[in-house]
């Protein structure tokens, strides 16, 4: 057995087994996990839904799912082994007395319980009764929960509080599946392990800082969900801010939750409020219509099934934010995210200050700053663009742009790259909360978030469009050339 296997077994309760979230990723990502044998041997899977069948038509489920899903072949051994782990129950979540059945299979004296709420969160307090009420909690027991918490502070503290009634702080996970990707996570790494970063790290050497997340998806079917909480609150107020919170945040003390957590609820605090006064300087909405990705015809968000053609709903948003503490001071931290963009790419570009004098205007009447550029997906790694004398005999220095390039499947070819959730998955169910987000963090996250919808509400003004397969609207373009800079190409 792989040494890192050694935590206590857990009884993972999935609420909502056969959902979408839970058939596209969190089933997934335990097939995953049980490849590389990263599952406690004891561990158990019980899926909770409202299926009418038996176990074996349960797994049976399962297994089509994960066909279905699994972007490779299914292998039949490692298949074995993970169907041999679940069992099914039949629960009407909003049913609090159908809740005893758990007590027939529950084993909490030599597992822990895991709860994964895998469901639309109107059903959280009911959850939380419904196990309280059966008496299968005890202190170890945990409960997950994923995004969205809320669509605003007032909704976020509300499932916040009833989960609280049953669950401690210390018990309650709740995901952002970014913070499991290894890009960000290596952001602590890069920052606080090497001095030519931590060093240079602040508003002397650094100009500005830019993150992108573009996707290359539309709505994928949600449509209705999607129009409700807008790129915005779907993307920015959790994964974008939270990789702005890893870039900027002050070095922890160690790598425990709790260090990690105040210093990310710092940097949110002192995010300069987007206000009436400000937004439509500070900020871009847009929405994307008919257009082509990859030579292929796609419909635009009103077009989509399913759309309201009246929607003003976002599926694009770029902002200007400042962080108002002593080493960001000056320092605009420029944000994009939008949905059917060119392709795929999520990546924070950190551009260094230029110097202060050209001696070598022959190859550059400005001298090029220097950039840190971080993929994050695809293609994960670490590029520096640094300028280099050309080889030669010229009598003159001549220089050209290039880039030291460490691309992590290249260099790390022995070590397997997982995604967000398998890391996440296996920290919820080891019991490490480092990679979680705190109540506080959240609540946090929705004050700022809320400034901006609040004046975008006062506002009125539809989105700016975009043609599918773009990166945003032209207004994009503005928020940025404004401010004598440029996006990264
Ligand atoms: C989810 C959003 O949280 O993240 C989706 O709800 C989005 O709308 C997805 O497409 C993007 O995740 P990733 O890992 O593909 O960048």
């Amino acid at each position: 057995m792989n040494e890192e296997t050694t935590f206590k077994p857990c009884d993972l309760v999935i609420f909502g087994a056969l959902g979408d979230l839970s058939r596209r990723k969190l089933l997934i990502s335990l097939y995953r996990l049980e490849m590389a044998s990263l599952i406690e041997p004891d561990t158990r899977i019980i899926g909770i839904d409202r299926f009418e069948g038996s176990n074996e038509e349960f797994v049976e489920t399962i297994h089509k799912s994960l066909q279905e899903f699994l972007n490779e072949k299914l292998d039949e051994q490692t298949w074995l082994q993970f169907s041999a782990r679940f069992s099914y129950l039949k629960i009407d979540l909003t049913q609090l007395d159908e809740y005893q059945i758990l007590n027939t299979i529950i084993d909490g004296k030599s597992r822990v319980m895991v709860n994964y709420f895998a469901v639309a969160p109107f059903l959280f307090t009911n959850i939380c009764q419904g196990l309280a009420q059966c008496g299968v909690l005890n202190e170890e027991s945990r409960m997950v929960m994923e995004k969205p918490i809320g669509h605003d502070l007032k909704s976020s503290k509300a499932i916040n509080d009833s989960v609280a009634e049953v669950f401690t702080e210390k018990q309650s996970y709740r995901i952002d599946h970014y913070l499991g990707k290894e890009t960000v996570l290596n952001l602590l790494a890069l920052r606080f392990a090497n001095s030519i970063f931590t060093t240079n790290w602040n508003h002397n050497t650094i100009d500005h800082i830019q993150i992108t997340v573009a996707e290359e998806v539309g709505i994928e079917g949600r449509w209705e969900y999607f129009d409700k909480t807008g790129q915005l609150r779907d993307m920015l107020q959790n994964h974008l801010l939270q990789i702005l919170t890893f870039v900027a945040m002050e070095p922890p003390v160690n790598l425990e939750a709790q260090s990690i957590h105040n210093e990310k609820i710092k940097v949110l605090a002192a995010l300069r409020p987007i206000t009436i006064e400000n937004v439509e300087r500070k900020t871009v909405r847009g929405l994307y219509t008919s257009g082509e990705i990859k030579g292929i015809q796609v419909p635009g968000y009103l077009e989509e099934e399913g759309a309201n053609t009246e929607s003003t709903t976002e599926s694009f948003v770029a902002l200007r934010v400042d962080i108002d503490n002593w080493r960001w001071a000056g320092v605009p931290f420029y944000l994009r995210t939008g949905k059917r963009m060119t392709y795929k790419r999520t990546e924070i570009v950190v551009n260094f200050k230029q110097l202060p004098h050209n001696i070598f205007k022959e190859s550059f009447a400005e001298l090029p700053s220097n950039k840190l550029i971080i993929h994050l997906q695809p293609n994960e790694g670490v590029e520096i663009q640094i300028l280099n004398k050309i080889p030669g005999i010229d009598e003159n220095i001549k220089l050209q742009k290039t880039k030291l390039d460490l691309s992590f499947f290249d260099t790390f070819k022995n070590s397997k790259i997982f995604g967000g959730y398998e890391k996440l998955v296996l920290e919820a169910m080891r019991g490490n909360p480092t990679l979680f987000l705190s109540r506080e963090e959240i609540e946090q996250a929705w004050t700022w978030v809320d400034s901006i919808q609040d004046a975008w509400a006062h506002l009125d003004a539809a989105p700016k469009s975009y043609p599918a397969g773009t990166w945003g609207p032209a207004d994009a373009d503005e928020l940025i050339t404004r401010d004598q800079r440029a996006w990264e190409e």
